[in-house]
């Protein structure tokens, strides 16, 4: 072992739901140790902005047939039945385990149901695509709950070790070390922020749990943090990346000057909330009639794209929520955190409707693996949003992502106890050598790693958004070039920062989504481009599939 290697049986990167869930389920599983290691404070996270909740069939008039048939409709023809069928059955079990280690989720008593028998029933919301009301939540912070709950439940537990303001940097994988046999993952290369130096992490598992990638987009609800790092590591270390062009923007993020990014969360469309244009001052009209059976509880990818089309249509700036058939008293009680944001503005949802645009919200594609995690990478397991199992095809139907998030890791520590032993005895008995960096000197134009940080995020939404063309993508193609061959020559002729880090993953992703998009010549799920407006079914069941060492995506058959 090296003087700058940390050894740990088990390495998680990344800290929200599924990052903590793993360690805790591994700690269950393994006597062995376990790092966390996680760019920002432990809780600096999307998982904690989640604000709708977990989808789960927890009501007798309620089936998993059920929950499965609505995922595979939303899911547009390219869900892996297999996989949405394990992760919806696993889910009931693990919402019980999250409320054992003291997860409060809102009952139906909370919600001033005063009838003895419904008091500690779980309250559960709807959403859009869902047919029931499955959605198990903690008011309108669910997200912020379970964190809370998982961050407590992971400091008590000796065997995790949680390493704040550490960002991943690389994989190590004995191919990347140009050691001979079958690749297998050994850790990671982490910069520690604090000190500027990077750390080697060796471990008998790795395990990527670095959540999504709005941050590549303009106008996004994901927090700061979620710059695609772990699949941008994963495909620098040669695993599978699957269905990259299926991203989802959520069709009502809150549209106001002073308010970047906040969510207003769909459950509140699952209230009766009503989706309206201004197409004259003052008066607000209903237009999803012209768009979905649903209406305003549509799937999602039909709704973003309806308040798209609207806004390009006629010029107007946002589209608006009306939630004013609802009491006040119900909307501070269901919704608090929203109406508090709301009413700082000025805005009584109560009494006036919401405005809100589309934003980027999650990455329905990611590391190509199984529902247990595991990758062609011995030793490498990916997890919750930068995984890709199959579950929300070309479109995610809404608080699937958590009930993943949640199942996942479950699954992942069951495969990994029953493979230790042989990853044990396999792991080359090699010393792993020290990251290096190029000349190493200190940059005096930090002012390129925004401006390219910038032009990324813009592209990206206007070429590579809701509405794609063949001609968008190319120009995209073009621009992620150019960054691209100037961020490996700043990567190695200077001084390694966690900002260029992202800069690295974010542009890495971009031209991952991009690639996928242009391989994909037709329209489906999140998917849309104006030049081949329909599906084609002899695409139905077929994943994009881009690895570093095959240049180009490839359209793969599921099995
Ligand atoms: C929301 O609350 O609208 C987001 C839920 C989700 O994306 O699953």
């Amino acid at each position: 072992m090296q003087m700058n290697e940390n050894f740990f049986d088990h390495l998680v990167i990344g800290s929200g739901l599924a990052g903590l869930s793993s360690a805790l389920a591994l700690a269950e599983k393994s006597s062995g140790k376990i790092a966390v290691v996680t760019k920002g404070a432990v809780d600096d996270c999307n998982s904690k902005l989640a604000q709708g909740g977990i989808a789960c069939v927890m009501d007798h008039a309620d089936t998993f047939e059920e929950h499965i048939t609505d995922t595979i409709n939303a899911g547009g023809h390219l869900c892996d039945p297999e996989a949405v069928k394990a992760i919806v059955e696993a889910g009931p079990e693990r919402i019980k385990w999250l409320m054992d280690i003291g997860t409060k989720f809102t009952t139906r008593g909370d919600l001033g149901d005063k009838l003895p028998r419904h008091k500690d029933e779980l309250d559960l919301g709807r959403e859009g695509g869902h047919l029931k009301r499955r959605v198990i939540h903690a008011g309108d912070i669910t997200g912020a709950e379970i964190e809370r709950a998982l961050v407590e439940a992971c400091r008590k537990n000796p065997k995790i070790q949680i390493f704040e303001h550490h960002i991943a940097v690389d994989l190590i994988t004995t191919s990347r070390l140009g050691w001979e046999g079958e690749d297998m993952c050994l850790g990671a290369y982490v910069l520690d922020s604090a000190t500027g130096k990077v750390i080697t992490f060796s471990a008998y598992t790795t395990s990527i749990a670095t959540g999504g990638c709005g941050k590549v987009y303009l106008c996004t609800c994901n927090a700061d943090i979620a710059c695609g790092g772990g699949v941008a590591m994963a495909y620098r270390a040669n695993a599978k990346i699957a269905n990259m062009e299926f991203y989802q923007f959520h069709p009502t993020l809150l549209y106001h000057p002073q308010v970047k990014n906040f969510l207003i969360s769909e459950a509140l469309r699952g209230e009766g909330g009503t989706l309206k244009m201004q197409y004259k001052k003052g008066e607000y009209s209903t237009f999803m009639e012209n768009y979905h059976p649903l209406k305003s509880l549509a799937p999602r990818d039909v709704v973003a794209r309806a308040i798209d089309t609207e806004l390009k249509r006629t010029g107007q700036v946002c589209a608006y929520l009306d939630m004013t058939h609802k009491s006040e008293e119900f909307l501070r009680k269901r919704f608090p955190h929203i109406f508090k944001q709301c009413e700082v503005l000025g805005i009584n949802m109560a009494k006036q409707p919401i405005p809100v645009v589309p934003g980027a919200h999650f990455s329905c594609g990611g590391v190509l693996c199984g529902v247990d995690g595991t990758t062609e990478i011995r030793g490498f397991y990916a997890v919750g949003e930068n995984a890709c199992t199959g579950l929300h095809g070309a479109n995610r139907l809404a608080s699937n992502s958590l009930l993943e998030g949640i199942v996942m890791p479950k699954l992942a520590a069951g495969h990994i106890e029953k493979c230790l032993p042989e990853l044990k005895e396999k792991r080359p008995l090699k010393a792993i050598p020290e990251w290096t960096t190029g000349n190493a000197t200190n940059s005096d134009e930090l002012i390129v790693i925004s401006h390219n940080w910038d032009e990324i995020r813009r592209f990206m939404w206007d070429y590579v958004g809701i509405v794609r063309t063949d001609k968008r993508l190319e120009r995209a193609k073009r621009r992620i070039r150019n960054i691209q061959a100037e961020i490996e020559k700043y990567y190695w002729d200077f001084h390694i920062t966690s900002d260029l880090v992202e800069l690295r993953n974010i542009a890495t992703v971009a031209e991952l989504i991009i690639d996928s998009a242009a391989s994909r010549k037709e329209s489906r799920g999140l998917h849309f481009n104006a030049d081949y407006p329909e599906r084609n079914p002899d695409l139905d069941r077929v994943n994009t599939v881009i690895q570093k060492n095959t240049p180009g995506a490839i359209l793969v058959p599921q099995k």
